[in-house]
């Protein structure tokens, strides 16, 4: 391993108004640590992140093929590679979307989150994780109810900080103040934000979060590969359009395709890959703490990296990008 990992250009932000640096660039783990990727590679690209500065890993109790698989990966790999190396890692886990049988086995009551994350912590053979997340928001479940729930299991060492994802700007307030008169901060709020959706902006919740001094990661900020050089000449087969689960064809329109290709002449004019301009503009919004990018390859996640050496956005740069957009 590489013992020059903090050395190498990894920039570190700090996470709102909280004691914790997360790097810029995250590595998520929903896909290509399941079944359908040998272990080798999942482990190759975990190690490569690592070896490059990444210490923030992003987990959730189902990510797979089979649910628990990508937890049971990294468990294999914390313990056979990063013994060593726990304190240097920031490892988050989700719960509330569906797991297990039965009427506990998704949602955000108390007994959902609190088995789902001692399952999480036995598959990755952790004592604590640093950042639990409730993955999404419980319309039934009465939220002091959840928020309650995460101050507990802060409060009992089983997570360090707690987030939420895709919450609407309404819960997302109460819980911030729920958990705030409870002496547990919200660390961070995961969402969707990128190139084709700004919905985090678009709702308030970036301004919202930057009111409260809490950071914001963005999930798939490569629109799962749209936003890179991926589909710009066809389909290839080993992609994650072609496997056709979660990124249907039916989104790469010949509209969002010429979209794409004069968006990728503006980053070749910036001297970049696709991907690395779609990456900079996310960090280039003054709420974002991280950019959590998931990667079938060590190649990807080295050029997705290299953002960080990304020119500024000139202002003709960000009204082209808007025009092309438009
Ligand atoms: N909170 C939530 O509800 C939620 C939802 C979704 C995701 N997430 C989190 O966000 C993480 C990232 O999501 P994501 O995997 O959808 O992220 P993404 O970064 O938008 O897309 C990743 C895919 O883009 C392609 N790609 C990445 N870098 C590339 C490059 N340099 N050149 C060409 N293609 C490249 C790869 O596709 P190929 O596989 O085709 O090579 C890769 O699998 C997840 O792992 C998870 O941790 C959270």
């Amino acid at each position: 391993m590489n013992p020059k990992r903090y050395d190498c250009g990894m920039q570190y932000c700090r996470c709102g108004k909280s004691g914790v640096l997360l790097p810029k660039v995250s590595l998520g783990m929903w896909h290509n640590f399941g079944n359908l990727t040998p272990y080798e590679t999942s482990r190759q690209i975990v190690l490569c992140g690592f070896d490059n500065g990444i210490t923030h890993f992003d987990l959730a109790n189902n990510y797979g093929p089979e649910p628990g698989e990508a937890e049971k990966r990294m468990g294999r790999i914390l313990k056979e590679d990063l013994k060593a190396h726990r304190d240097e890692l920031f490892i988050s886990t989700k719960a509330a979307y569906d797991m297990w049988e039965g009427p506990y086995g998704s949602w955000a009551s108390r007994k959902h989150l609190t088995a789902s994350l001692d399952q999480s912590l036995r598959r990755m053979g952790l004592d604590y994780v640093d950042l639990f997340y409730c993955h999404r928001y419980d319309p039934e479940t009465p939220l002091e109810e959840t928020l309650q729930c995460l101050v507990d299991i802060v409060h009992k060492g089983k997570a360090l900080y707690v987030g939420i994802s895709r919450w609407p700007l309404h819960a997302l307030e109460v819980a911030e103040a729920y958990l705030r008169e409870h002496d547990v901060r919200l660390l961070i709020y995961q969402g969707r934000f990128h190139l084709l959706d700004r919905a985090p902006l678009e709702e308030g919740i970036l301004e919202f979060l930057q009111q409260i001094s809490t950071g914001f990661i963005s999930f798939s900020p490569l629109a799962q590969g749209l936003l890179t050089n991926r589909y710009l000449n066809g389909i290839p087969s080993d992609s994650r359009m072609m496997e056709g689960r979660f990124l249907k064809r039916e989104v790469l329109t010949e509209t969002l395709l010429k979209k794409l290709h004069a968006l990728n002449n503006v980053a070749h004019e910036r001297g970049e890959t696709l991907a690395q301009m779609s990456l900079a503009w996310v960090l280039h919004h003054p709420a974002t703490t991280s950019v959590l990018v998931g990667v079938s390859s060590t190649e990807q996640l080295e050029q997705n990296i290299r953002c960080l050496q990304s020119p500024p956005f000139s202002e003709e740069q960000l009204r082209r990008i808007e025009e092309i957009l438009a």
